[in-house]
C-alpha cells in the first residue's frame, strides 16, 4: 500500500514539475518569438529606409552637402567607375586613381565630355605601399574633397585555399585592400573634419558576413574595411562627416570574370552600374548596408543560417567556382602558347 501511495505521489510531483517546465518552455518560446519578430521588423525598417526612402537623395545636393570633389580609387573600370559616373551625375567632380594610365585617362575624358565635370587621373599602383601616397597627396591636396570612396580591391584569381594563393596575391590583398584605404582616408579626413562635412565609404563585401572559405585572406581584408568603418563612423559621430560600410554580393566585374555563372548580369549578380546607382543612393540613409535590396535578401539569409551551414554552402559554392576559374584559365594558356607557336611558325 504504501508503495502505491509512494508511486501515486511521484506521479503527482512529476506532473506537477512537468506542469512548471511546460510553462518556462513557454516563457522561453514567446520571449524568443519576440526577439525573432523584433529583429524581423527592424529589418525591414531597415530595408525600407536603405532602398526606398534612401531614392529621396535623388533631390539632395551632393556637391553642396559634402563638397565638390569626389575622390574614387580604383576607378578606370567596375564599381569604381560606375561610382565615379554617378557622382559626376550628381555634379561633383572626380579625382580617379587606378594603375592603368591610358584606360584612366581614357574613363575621365568620357565623364568629362559626358557629365561637364573636371576631373584629375593619377596613375599609381596601391600594391607598391608607402611611397605612392606622396604623389598622391601633392595632386589633391588643393581641392576640397567632399566624398572619399575607398573602392579599390583585389582577390584571389579564383577561389583558393590560403596555401595555394602565390605570395604576391597576397602582399597586394594587404597593400590594396587595408592598406589604401587607411592610407587614403588619413590623408584625406582631416579637411572633412575641419569643414565639419564630408562622406567616406569603405567598399566591404558581403562575404565576410560570415567565415567564406576559398576566399580567407579576401574576406578578413573586407572583414576590416567593415569594423574600420563602423568604428570611425562612431569615433567622429559629432564632426559632420559620416562614414559607411558597403557590402555587396556578387557584381559583375572583371572581379568575378573567372566565371561564366558570375559574369552574366542579372537580378542577384548586377551590373556594376545597376550596382552604384542603387548604393550611391544610401549615402546618408544608412552607415551600414549592401546598398541593393537583392543583396539585402542575401544579407539576410547569411545572417538567419549556422555558421557550419553558411561554411559548408561556401565551400560547395567555391570548389564549383574554382573549376570554372581553372577551366578558363587553363583555355588562356592553350590559346597563348598556340598564338605563340603560330607566330614562331609565320617568323621562321
Ligand atoms: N565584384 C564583386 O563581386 C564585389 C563584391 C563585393 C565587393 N567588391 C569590392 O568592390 C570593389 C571594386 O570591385 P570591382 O569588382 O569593381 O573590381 P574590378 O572590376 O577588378 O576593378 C578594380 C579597379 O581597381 C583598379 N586596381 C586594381 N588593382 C589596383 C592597384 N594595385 N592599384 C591601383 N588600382 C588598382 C583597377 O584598375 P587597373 O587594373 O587599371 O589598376 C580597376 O579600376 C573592390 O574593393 C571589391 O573587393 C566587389
Amino acid at each position: 500500500m504504501a508503495v502505491v501511495d509512494s508511486f501515486d505521489f511521484l506521479l503527482k510531483e512529476l506532473e506537477r514539475t512537468c506542469t512548471n517546465t511546460r510553462d518556462i518552455l513557454a516563457v522561453i518560446g514567446v520571449l524568443y518569438a519576440c526577439k525573432r519578430t523584433l529583429q524581423c521588423l527592424t529589418g525591414l525598417i531597415k530595408a525600407t529606409n536603405d532602398h526606398l526612402l534612401s531614392k529621396l537623395s535623388y533631390i539632395s545636393n551632393y556637391k553642396k552637402r559634402f563638397g565638390p570633389w569626389a575622390v574614387v580609387t580604383g576607378s578606370s573600370e567596375g564599381i569604381g567607375l560606375a561610382y565615379a559616373k554617378e557622382l559626376a551625375n550628381r555634379g561633383l567632380n572626380i579625382v580617379m586613381i587606378s594603375r592603368g594610365e591610358n584606360k584612366l585617362y581614357r574613363a575621365a575624358k568620357d565623364i568629362e565630355e559626358q557629365y561637364k565635370v573636371e576631373t584629375c587621373t593619377i596613375a599609381v599602383d596601391f600594391a607598391h605601399g608607402k611611397e605612392i601616397y606622396e604623389k598622391i597627396w601633392s595632386l589633391i591636396k588643393d581641392k576640397e574633397i567632399g566624398i572619399l570612396v575607398n573602392n579599390v580591391g583585389v582577390m584571389y584569381e579564383f577561389p583558393q585555399l590560403f596555401l595555394d594563393v602565390p605570395v604576391e596575391r597576397l602582399w597586394s590583398l594587404v597593400n590594396v585592400n587595408v592598406a589604401a584605404a587607411t592610407m587614403m582616408t588619413h590623408l584625406i579626413m582631416p579637411q572633412m573634419v575641419q569643414r565639419g562635412k564630408g562622406a567616406v565609404v569603405m567598399l566591404a563585401s558581403g562575404s565576410s558576413s560570415q567565415i567564406t572559405p576559398q576566399m580567407t585572406v579576401y574576406a578578413a581584408t573586407k572583414y576590416f574595411l567593415d569594423y574600420f568603418a563602423r568604428g570611425l563612423q562612431y569615433e567622429y559621430r559629432d564632426s559632420g562627416v559620416i562614414v559607411q560600410s558597403l557590402m555587396p554580393f556578387y557584381v559583375a566585374t572583371r572581379m568575378t570574370r573567372y566565371s561564366q555563372t558570375l559574369s552574366k548580369p542579372g537580378l542577384f549578380i548586377p551590373s556594376a552600374d545597376t550596382y552604384a546607382k542603387s548604393a550611391i543612393a544610401t549615402l546618408g540613409y544608412s552607415s551600414r548596408t549592401s546598398g541593393y535590396w537583392p543583396h539585402t535578401i542575401q544579407a539576410w539569409i547569411s545572417d538567419s543560417i549556422p555558421e557550419w551551414l553558411w561554411m559548408w554552402g561556401a565551400t560547395r559554392l567555391n570548389n564549383a567556382l574554382r573549376r570554372q576559374g581553372q577551366e578558363k584559365l587553363h583555355h588562356k594558356k592553350t590559346l597563348r602558347k598556340r598564338g605563340s607557336e603560330l607566330s614562331i611558325e609565320s617568323d621562321s
